[in-house]
């Protein structure tokens, strides 16, 4: 082996093992088709007994977790009765904007790390929002079902293929939600996007590209809190997708994926990494810790996905190069396409001039098609931000599912495909991109599944 090669086959195997592959690729191959795995009931569609009012616990309440504290507080019948964070800063400042807000005081955990642990022994909690670093999420969404709450969690939903599976485990046994939060999905050009989808405006689907483009190398400069104190370490752990879900979420809603087709396999690939190191000389002393890591991440990944139906999907992540915000958001259909970043239209038929010239006037497509929920809610949503509304959308989605016992919009199969993508996309780019089976988390009920209700109102 040639010192390079050597050099690549040694960045390949760490970033395999980062990927969750244990002893080689043969056995991890395997190890995503888990048939034979015990589990319980699948929780598809699952419906949780009516709450008249939902009480809600919180671990983790950083720079998103906070957002998530204010956007609960707003939301009629949800009662915030206990908080977790280990970062007593963070934690006071939530229960200080409760009390400034005149609502009741909760319930302060945070001494150790798995003080969580003594909050979900509580009797008064029903739901918990988890909204940790990346490594905590599964033990948390396992530990909260296992207490008999609902789980619902930051994205990605965990880390592992094992990880996914054992969640799901969980699920089936325990009867539980466990939600992975993608806000993306309640955006009113996604929302509006499904809506046109169902409608068949784009005719059979065929195609779709979603991406998390989002530069944040200036993250590197948090070292002791917030989300770069975490998150960069990953860019020298895993050379794959380390975010697949913003994009995917809505790509596969389009889809109906765990419900009439789902993922079959991806390929990966990944250009250099070079950014961060550039970056870190730029803006660190030659001393400094960010100068003394490996990254191995490249700056752009593309993973592209092939579902059981044919469809194709291609994932990008890149959150490195200087470079403007995008998800894609793109939809291919028969009959015309849907991009996002910016929004723009082209349909044979239904548009209004030749496929061949993007139609970028929206003002005309909302008055359309803009969804019932954004019809209904979507002023309020904007009222009480989080990215453009969608964020209070989705919690306001959730207490309104739990209340009025209807199953929620995303359940821990749609957690476990869309995430599943980080780790397979690390497998594939440390094998020359060979293609890589995706487990069905659904064990075939996705041939069964009836689509979701269009999101409801
Ligand atoms: N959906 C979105 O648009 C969106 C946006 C930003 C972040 N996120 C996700 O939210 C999550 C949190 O990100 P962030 O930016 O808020 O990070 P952050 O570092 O600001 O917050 C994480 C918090 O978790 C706390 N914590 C860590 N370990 C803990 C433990 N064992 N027990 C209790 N608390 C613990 C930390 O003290 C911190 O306050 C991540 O999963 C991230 O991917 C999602």
């Amino acid at each position: 082996m040639t010192h390079i090669n050597r050099r690549h086959f040694l960045k390949a195997a760490g970033a395999a093992a980062a990927a969750g592959m244990v002893s080689g690729c043969a056995q991890s191959q395997q190890s995503t088709h888990h048939s034979s795995r015990q589990h319980g009931k699948s929780v598809i569609g699952l419906i949780a007994p009516k709450m008249d009012v939902v009480r809600v616990a919180f671990i983790g309440v950083g720079q998103r977790g906070y957002g998530h504290v204010k956007r609960m507080s707003y939301i009629e019948g949800a009662e915030i009765v206990a908080i977790c964070d280990t970062h007593s800063e963070v934690l006071e400042r939530s229960a200080k904007f409760l009390s400034d807000s005149g609502k009741s005081k909760p319930a302060l955990y945070g001494n150790n790390d798995l003080a969580y642990q003594d909050m979900l022994a509580r009797e008064d909690i029903d739901i918990v929002i988890i909204s940790t670093p990346w490594k905590w999420h599964a033990p948390m969404a396992i530990d909260t079902m296992n207490s008999g709450k609902h789980a619902f969690v930051e994205v990605p939903l965990a880390l592992t293929v094992e990880e996914m599976w054992q969640i799901v485990d969980t699920a089936e046994r325990t009867q539980k939600n466990c939600m992975m939060m993608e806000n993306v999905n309640y955006g009113r050009d996604e929302l509006m996007v499904l809506n046109m989808v169902r409608q068949g405006i784009f005719g059979e689907l065929l195609h779709g590209e979603a991406a998390y483009i989002h530069e944040l190398r200036w993250q590197m400069k948090e070292v002791e809190h917030k989300t770069g104190s975490w998150r960069t370490e990953w860019h020298t752990r895993r050379d794959g997708n380390l975010y697949p879900t913003h994009g995917l979420g809505p790509i596969s809603h389009y889809m109906n994926i765990n419900r009439g087709d789902r993922f079959d396999y991806l390929t990966s690939m990944s250009s250099p990494a070079l950014g961060r190191a550039a970056y870190a000389q730029r803006e660190f002393s030659a001393d400094h810790q960010r100068n003394k890591l490996n990254y191995i991440c490249g700056d752009m990944n593309t993973t592209m996905i092939k579902t059981v139906k044919g469809r194709s999907i291609m994932v990008q992540h890149d959150t490195t190069t200087p470079r403007p915000y995008s998800r894609h958001n793109l939809i291919q259909g028969t009959n015309g396409v849907f991009a996002g970043f910016p929004n723009r239209i082209a349909l044979e038929s239904g548009g209004r001039g030749s496929f061949h010239d993007w139609d970028e006037d929206m003002s005309y497509w909302y008055d359309k098609y803009d969804h019932p929920l954004w019809i209904k809610m979507g002023k309020e949503a904007e009222r009480n931000g989080g990215h453009g509304g969608m964020d209070f959308l989705m919690f306001w989605r959730m207490i309104y599912c739990l209340r009025n016992g209807e199953p929620l919009d995303q359940d821990v199969y749609d957690g476990a495909a869309w995430s599943v993508i980080s780790p397979l996309s690390a497998q594939s780019v440390a094998n020359r991109s060979e293609s890589v089976s995706i487990p069905d988390f659904t064990r075939g009920q996705w041939q069964t599944a009836a689509p979701f209700g269009i999101v409801g109102a």
